[in-house]
């Protein structure tokens, strides 16, 4: 030990800037649930100071399920709206519905269009659909995203039979149960984020 140290000063002060987190709303059928369930997220994320937020919304993204190395302009363009924020981003949150037990082609072309976004960044979720509240769509998600060296956080959101658990407004029926939930996952996300980003400010994500 150094005596003439200071010991009241701490170890290490950390200096966290905000988390900068995409959003993605993984559907895009006509007619979708997903927006009321982004709205009540986005409304959670706007109460932290943590996090800044940008959505991805498949929907507004017209990517072709044919990928090419050499996008025609008309795909480039599409890429533009969304590859910049995926790529700024220091964490995900994806918003998934269940289809027939997995998740669907809409968010599996968004993520296949993307590489080097995904790298060694943690991803959270936030699902719904029927009676499974989407949680066969997460643990295939999970599968997916390790191929990409992305870390997914344990915990997660899940809405069983979603459409009843919103009022015609859009807001949730009984919140304190997912808004804890969610709290919990974000609370995971920041400190994967910030833990990763520091490290790669050390030693950039290699392998
Ligand atoms: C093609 C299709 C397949 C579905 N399969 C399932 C399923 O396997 N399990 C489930 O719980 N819900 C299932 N659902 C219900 C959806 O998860 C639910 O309607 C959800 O709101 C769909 O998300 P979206 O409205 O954002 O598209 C399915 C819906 C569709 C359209």
């Amino acid at each position: 030990m150094n005596p003439t140290a200071d010991v009241s000063a701490p170890l290490h002060t950390p200096v966290s800037a905000p988390v900068k987190v995409a959003v993605i709303i993984g559907s895009n059928r006509e007619g979708r649930f997903g927006p009321v369930v982004a709205d009540w997220l986005l409304g959670l994320l706007r109460e932290r100071d943590d996090y800044t937020t940008e959505v991805v919304d498949a929907a507004d993204a017209g990517l072709p399920t044919a990928l090419s190395y050499s996008p025609t302009p008309e795909v480039t363009a599409e890429l533009a709206k969304i590859t910049p924020k995926l790529a700024a981003a220091d964490a995900i949150v994806v918003l998934t519905p269940e289809y027939n037990h997995s998740y669907p082609a809409s968010l599996k072309a968004l993520i296949d269009w993307h590489y080097e976004e995904w790298r060694a960044k943690p991803v959270g979720f936030v699902s719904y659909g029927g009676v499974s509240g989407g949680l066969r769509a997460v643990e295939h998600l999970r599968q997916v995203f390790a191929e990409l060296h992305a870390v997914t956080v344990r915990d997660t959101v899940s809405f069983h039979n979603a459409g009843a658990s919103f009022d015609d407004e859009g807001r949730h029926r009984d919140p304190a149960a997912p808004d804890a939930a969610a709290k919990v996952m974000l609370d995971q996300l920041a400190w994967w984020a910030s833990a990763l980003r520091e490290a790669k400010a050390v030693r950039p994500y290699g392998s």
